[in-house]
């Protein structure tokens, strides 16, 4: 292989120019050309591609977001979209593509790589840390620790004013930020999409700590909960317990922005190297991940399709331990 691309696509996520830089001097050390796309799917349907060399990518380890820049792209949805992307990779003669992204990335990645069979390998960037096939996404630790930080100051607030909060975290169909940061931030009760609590257990529970003298309370919510946002889950309590001072707090884009933690930016750098030594030894729709603390190749099918459960024992933590 002589040519690659490389781009990022879906939401950004801290640690993506970490993962970019080791897939781009993973490629230079391996005497492999490399192209950078810009925008994601839109890019490479538009031919928005520049060849980049290892100072392309200096002075980029510690920053968020991507400077390949993102996008969800809804004309590579279609078949003539991706028809177009896949002329452009022609003209430039590239053979093989690393794509750094989420779930909605690899379902692209997988669909286009059935079409035009040009192999792509993965890395898994997103803080929703949804995806099977690796133990952490690029940019969860990062977003963990941003809502973490969040939750200490609330909790100061919570605490002189002896106030209930909702606080909400991203996590559109996972609890994953939500269990970490509320078990790191003492929360009375975590809401996640893969367990339901009912408004009932919400209210006895935080009942249960007020007999027991509790002054203050924290809820943290996964924005993808089935019992609805931070803010329909607040309207729902305060109808029955009208004594209480109940606030709301949606963390919001903040989850998604920042310098990457260290622990992203070493995963970031060998899910990046993983992904370009994958692509040079012949491997194909597949991600690269990380598990039990080794490199991992997982099919895309796998990687989307596949349960990666929430850890039952941590949910069991939470209600231990605000007792
Ligand atoms: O998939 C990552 C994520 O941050 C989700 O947790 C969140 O629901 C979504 O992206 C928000 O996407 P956007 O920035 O496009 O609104």
């Amino acid at each position: 292989m002589k040519k690659v691309a490389i781009m990022t696509s879906g939401g950004d996520a801290p640690g993506m120019n970490a993962c970019l830089r080791a897939a781009v001097r993973g490629a230079v050390y391996h005497g492999v050309e490399i192209y950078g796309i810009y925008r994601g799917y839109d890019g490479m349907i538009e031919g928005d591609i520049v060849k980049m060399d290892s100072h392309s990518v200096s002075n980029i380890i510690q920053k968020g977001g991507t400077i390949l820049k993102s996008a969800r792209s809804e004309e590579f949805k279609t078949k003539e979209g991706r028809k177009k992307a896949y002329e452009q990779l022609k003209i430039l003669g590239i053979e093989g593509l690393i794509t750094i992204g989420g779930d909605g990335t690899f379902t692209g990645a997988k669909i286009f790589f059935d079409e035009f069979g040009i192999p792509t390998v993965g890395a898994p960037g997103t803080i929703d840390n949804d995806l099977y096939g690796t133990d952490y996404t690029i940019g969860f630790d990062t977003a963990v620790n941003t809502a973490l930080g969040a939750i200490d100051k609330i909790r100061d607030t919570a605490d002189s004013h002896n106030r209930l909060f909702f606080i909400e975290v991203m996590g559109r169909d996972s609890g994953y930020i939500a269990i970490r940061s509320g078990i790191g931030g003492g929360a009375e009760l975590v809401m996640v999409p893969e367990t339901s609590t009912s408004i009932k257990e919400v209210i006895s529970t935080l009942q249960e700590g007020w007999a027991r003298h509790k002054t203050s309370s924290i809820v943290v919510v996964a924005e993808g909960d089935e019992e609805g946002n931070a803010m329909e889950i607040a309207e729902k309590v305060k109808k029955e317990i009208s004594q209480k001072d109940v606030k709301v707090s949606i963390l919001g884009h903040i989850q998604r922005g920042g310098s990457p933690s260290a622990q992203d930016r070493i995963l970031a750098s060998r899910l990046g190297l993983g992904a370009i030594e994958g692509l040079i030894k012949g491997e194909k729709n597949v991600m690269a991940g990380i598990i039990n603390d080794k490199l991992v190749y997982t099919s895309f099918e796998d990687s989307i399709t596949k349960n990666k459960p929430l850890n039952q024992e941590l949910i069991h933590m939470v209600k231990v331990l605000s007792v």
